[in-house]
C-alpha cells in the first residue's frame, strides 16, 4: 500500500509528530511505501468558499495544495495527525481539510487514520 502521513502540529518531533514517525516504522516494517508530509513546511491559504472548484475541480489558488492532493489522491491509506486544540483538531489541519473541497470526491476507497495527541 502506498501511505501518507500528514503531520499537522507545528511542533516538529512533537508528540503527535513522534507518532507519526511510529505510524511510519511500523508500516515501512511492514512493507509499505510511506511518504509524510509536515505540513507547516508547507503554504496552504484559506478556503475562500467560492466555490468554483465544484465545478473545475481545481482550486484556483497556487500554493502548495495542489500538490498534497494529488498525493492524496496516489495514497491508499491516509493518516491526518494531530495535537487536540481546545477539544479538537488544530487550526493547521482544518485549513488543509477544507482545501480538500476541490479534490474530495476522488478520496473515496481510502483508509483513514487519526492520530491525536492531547495533554495528558
Ligand atoms: C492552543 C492549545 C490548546 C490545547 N487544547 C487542549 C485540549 O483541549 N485538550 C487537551 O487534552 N490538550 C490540549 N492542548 C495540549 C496539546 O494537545 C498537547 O500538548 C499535545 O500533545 C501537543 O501535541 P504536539 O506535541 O504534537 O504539538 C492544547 C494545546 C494548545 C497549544
Amino acid at each position: 500500500m502506498n501511505v501518507l502521513i500528514i503531520s499537522s502540529s507545528p511542533r516538529r518531533e512533537g508528540n503527535s509528530d513522534l507518532l507519526c514517525n511510529e505510524f511510519m516504522r511500523g508500516a515501512q516494517e511492514a512493507g509499505h511505501t510511506v511518504k509524510k508530509i509536515f505540513l507547516k513546511d508547507k503554504n496552504i491559504n484559506y478556503c475562500t468558499g467560492c466555490s468554483v472548484c465544484v465545478n473545475t475541480k481545481r482550486c484556483v489558488q497556487k500554493d502548495d495544495m495542489d500538490e498534497i492532493l494529488d498525493e492524496m489522491k496516489l495514497a491508499d491509506a491516509i493518516v491526518l495527525a494531530s495535537p487536540i486544540y481546545f477539544y479538537t483538531i488544530c487550526g493547521q489541519l482544518k485549513t488543509m481539510i477544507d482545501r480538500c473541497c476541490a479534490g474530495y470526491t476522488e478520496l473515496t476507497d481510502k483508509d483513514f487514520y487519526l492520530l491525536l495527541s492531547g495533554k495528558n
